[in-house]
């Protein structure tokens, strides 16, 4: 493609963001998360929609720059440390790769399959993936997660002591969660020490352009398109995606691969990122949620983008 051909064609791309914006920021559906006192709190209002592409462009338009805590899209990047640590093989065994069809945090879905987490993104099976990690401290384990988030944004991302605060003092259906794991041997560490490395994991400050590129990095087969550091490699991407795409959205996964026709991944502070593998990745923040914790927003402008520039796989 030609330079002018790709300017133009970038130019289209933002085009379509802003009107996307304008479209949708007046919608009034949903609520911020309240289970977690910090999260109440945000602004409602704050809309931010990002597209990073796998050549390191990263278009913006919103409130891109506002620090929010990424929650479940964390589970994603630690997926990702875990799959370049035992491998595809042995984590499929360990954790898995099905939906429960409950919520995320559904301790009955645990009991149903004799307390066996299912997939890296249900509670149950993101402390798990956490526990997994080959760590000699506390301390250790969060390092190497913290690093490898740093790895896939391109700078270093900070903790936000309030979210962390606040999680951790209403924490204790996770804790719940991590000594149920325990009890079936599923668990492969601490349970108090994993859960609590998967608090602080979720309490990661990022703004709607980190995610945009963290997103891209997945999009670009591993390789960060800003620093173009191989953060992960090409092979650990199929089961990142598969993940994304069976359980990303949780219980709405299907409605949103039904309109978005992308691997996805949302969290409870408002965060949704979308992969067009290849190409780019689209990084929507707006608080409030649906009832199974999806940005409402988020969902929208991924449709919405998804139809208008062509980019769902299916
Ligand atoms: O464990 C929790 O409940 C939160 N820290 C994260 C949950 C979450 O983001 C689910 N996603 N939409």
């Amino acid at each position: 493609m030609s330079v002018n051909q790709n300017q133009e064609q970038r130019k289209q791309v933002l085009d379509f963001m802003t009107s996307a914006h304008q479209q949708f920021a007046s919608v009034k559906e949903g609520a911020n998360a309240s289970y977690i006192p910090y999260l109440a709190s945000v602004p409602s209002n704050l809309f931010g929609i990002a597209v990073a592409f796998t050549d390191g462009e990263v278009l913006e338009v919103g409130d891109t720059q506002y620090e929010f805590a990424i929650e479940s899209i964390s589970k994603v990047f630690t997926l990702a440390k875990v799959l370049e640590e035992i491998g595809k093989d042995e984590f499929k065994a360990k954790i898995g790769s099905n939906a429960t069809g409950e919520p995320f945090n559904s301790v009955i879905a645990l009991e149903l399959h004799n307390e066996h987490p299912y997939n890296p993104f249900d509670n149950a099976g993101a402390i798990a993936t956490v526990s997994l990690l080959n760590a000699q401290s506390s301390d250790d384990r969060w390092n190497q997660i913290i690093s490898t988030y740093n790895l896939f944004a391109g700078r270093n991302l900070t903790v936000n002591d309030e979210v962390y605060k606040s999680e951790s003092d209403t924490n204790a259906h996770n804790r719940g969660i991590s000594w149920l794991l325990k009890n079936s041997g599923n668990m492969y560490t601490d349970p108090d020490q994993a859960c609590d490395v998967y608090t602080r994991q979720c309490s990661v400050a990022i703004t709607c352009r980190d995610l945009a590129i963290m997103g891209g990095t997945i999009a670009n087969h591993g390789v960060n398109p800003v620093t173009k550091k191989q953060v992960v490699s090409r092979q650990n991407i199929q089961p990142i995606l598969a993940e994304m795409m069976m359980n990303g959205l949780y219980e709405n996964t299907g409605n949103w691969l039904y309109t978005t026709g992308l691997p996805g991944k949302s969290g409870v502070g408002g965060g949704i990122l979308a992969i067009v593998p290849g190409t780019c990745a689209l990084a929507v923040f707006s608080p409030p949620l649906d009832v199974h914790g999806n940005s409402v927003k988020g969902q929208k402008v991924g449709a919405f983008l998804s139809e208008k520039l062509g980019w769902s796989l299916l």
